[in-house]
């Protein structure tokens, strides 16, 4: 799902994009993370979430996602607005690439950062959406 955010601002004074936990988002947000300088040709992710529920925005620059729910279906967003927001909901695999140079890519967070959450086998991941 891709959320477009409210921007206010125009040409003259420049574009401010607020979030707000639980209204803009599906969630109430308790982490803040992004990622920047991806070297070209590099794909990240590779894993899907038992429980997290996270929202993508490209704030600089641009980047595609892959989501795969494991039944055959697949998506590909790109991000290339910072008001754009792709929600990658629990048990979807997600990579992303094709990060252009000023990309930073923010993801907002449904919980901490917690390891026993991922899912970083596709093999285990298609068997787990299977059961
Ligand atoms: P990694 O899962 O490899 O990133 P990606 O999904 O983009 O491929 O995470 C990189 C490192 O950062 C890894 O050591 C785990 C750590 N990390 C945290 O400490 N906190 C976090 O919130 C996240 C997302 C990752």
């Amino acid at each position: 799902m891709i959320i477009n955010f409210n921007s206010k601002g125009d040409n003259n004074r420049g574009f401010l994009t607020a979030i707000e936990s639980a209204k803009d988002l599906p969630f109430e947000i308790k982490r803040v993370y992004y990622i920047n300088k991806i070297p070209v040709g590099i794909r990240r992710g590779f894993h899907a979430h038992h429980q997290l529920v996270q929202c993508l925005i490209a704030i600089s620059g641009s980047c595609k996602i892959l989501m795969d729910y494991g039944n055959e279906d697949k998506q590909i967003f790109e991000l290339n607005a910072p008001f754009l927001g792709l929600i990658i909901n629990k048990m979807v695999w997600h990579e992303m690439y094709d990060f252009s140079d000023d990309c930073v890519l923010l993801a907002l967070a449904s919980d901490y950062y917690n390891e026993g959450d991922y899912i970083r086998s596709y093999d285990k991941f298609i068997e787990i959406v299977k059961k």
